[in-house]
Order: structure tokens, then C-alpha cells, then sequence
């Protein structure tokens, strides 16, 4: 599928068809998400294929807006170290900028498979850290539940280009 095209028809989906990821598939998207820029060229990061249905039900368990992420094969929890990331001038570390960006190679890598993504931010911190026993260098930025799509997208809705850009 072309770029724009797969920009074009990337929506959240929030339901998933019981279907296993082909294997080669899986691969592409992960080699998409190694190509990801990061500051200085750190890439402090790592990715979680939370597959048996052990972890995902934990997982699920910090995600308390719905049932539907359950749904899904594959969920994929991105990581980023605070303590290995570029830092800003003013000290701030870049791993939350690092790994949204490679997080995002995965879900528009999932959709030139045909597969649905979602974004999913609204867990407990808290809880997800525990339950996946990371060390507190490590921060769970976001994850996204990966599987092929059985929900139909929430109406497109987006402020116009006049009101993004301002050339000045
Ligand atoms: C950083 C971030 C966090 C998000 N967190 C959640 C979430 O916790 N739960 C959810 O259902 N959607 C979440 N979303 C999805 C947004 O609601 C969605 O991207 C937005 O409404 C635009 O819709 P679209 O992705 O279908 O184009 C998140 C998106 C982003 C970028």
C-alpha cells in the first residue's frame, strides 16, 4: 500500500477478530519499528508481544475503559528508558519522543498489513509496572492491541489545515 494511502485509512480499532498474525507479517512490522529515528541514534527502547493468554488477561486487567482490547491476538507494550535516552538541554530525557515515534512505524506497518492498531495511553501506570515487573528506569509508554479488524472505526473527525499550520 503507498504511504498516503495507508495514513489515509489508519483509524483506532477497538475489536478484533479471533485470528492469529501470520508469523511473516509480525516480522515486517517489527522490522518497521527497528528502522524508527531516536535521538543520537539511542534507541532506548523495547517492545512486549504480550501473546499468552496469561499475560494478556493481566495486561488487559490495567486497561480498565472497556473489554474490548481482550480481543485482540497480539498487544504490544513499547517501553522506553529514561535512563539510557538522549537528554534535552535542559536534562528532560527523549525516550517518550523515541518510542511514540517507533510505535507509530508499528501501527502504520500494521495497517499496510490489513491489520487494526490502537493507541491506548489510559492504563494504570501504576499497576502495568507491576504487573510486568519492569525496573523503575523503564517507563511503559503506550500499547497497542495488533489483530485483523471487527469493529468499525468511531466517526473521522479532524481540525482543518488552516488552524494546524501558520507560516511565518
Ligand atoms: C497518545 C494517545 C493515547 C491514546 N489513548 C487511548 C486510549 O487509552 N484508549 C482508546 O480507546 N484510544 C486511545 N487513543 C486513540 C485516540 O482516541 C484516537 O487516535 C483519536 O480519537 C483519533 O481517532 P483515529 O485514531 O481513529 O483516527 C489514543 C491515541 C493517542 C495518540
Amino acid at each position: 500500500m503507498e504511504l498516503y494511502e495507508v495514513m489515509r485509512r489508519r483509524r483506532s480499532i477497538r475489536g478484533f477478530k479471533p485470528v492469529p498474525i501470520p508469523p511473516a507479517a509480525l516480522e515486517r512490522i517489527c522490522e518497521a519499528v527497528r528502522l524508527a529515528p531516536t535521538a543520537c541514534n539511542l534507541q532506548p527502547f523495547r517492545f512486549l508481544l504480550v501473546q499468552s493468554p496469561e499475560k494478556k488477561a493481566a495486561v488487559c486487567d490495567c486497561y480498565k475503559r472497556g473489554t474490548w482490547l481482550a480481543t485482540a491476538p497480539l498487544i504490544v507494550v513499547a517501553l522506553g528508558n529514561r535512563g539510557t535516552a538522549w537528554k534535552r538541554l535542559n536534562g528532560t530525557p527523549a525516550h517518550v519522543i523515541d518510542t511514540s515515534i517507533a510505535l507509530e512505524h508499528l501501527v502504520l506497518a500494521a495497517e499496510a498489513e490489513g491489520l487494526g492498531s490502537c493507541w491506548i495511553c489510559a492504563f494504570d501506570q501504576d499497576e502495568l509496572h507491576r504487573t510486568l515487573g519492569v525496573s523503575d528506569d523503564w517507563e511503559v509508554v503506550a500499547m497497542t492491541p495488533v489483530g485483523y479488524p471487527d469493529a468499525e472505526p468511531r466517526p473521522f473527525a479532524r481540525k482543518p489545515v488552516s488552524e494546524l499550520f501558520q507560516t511565518i
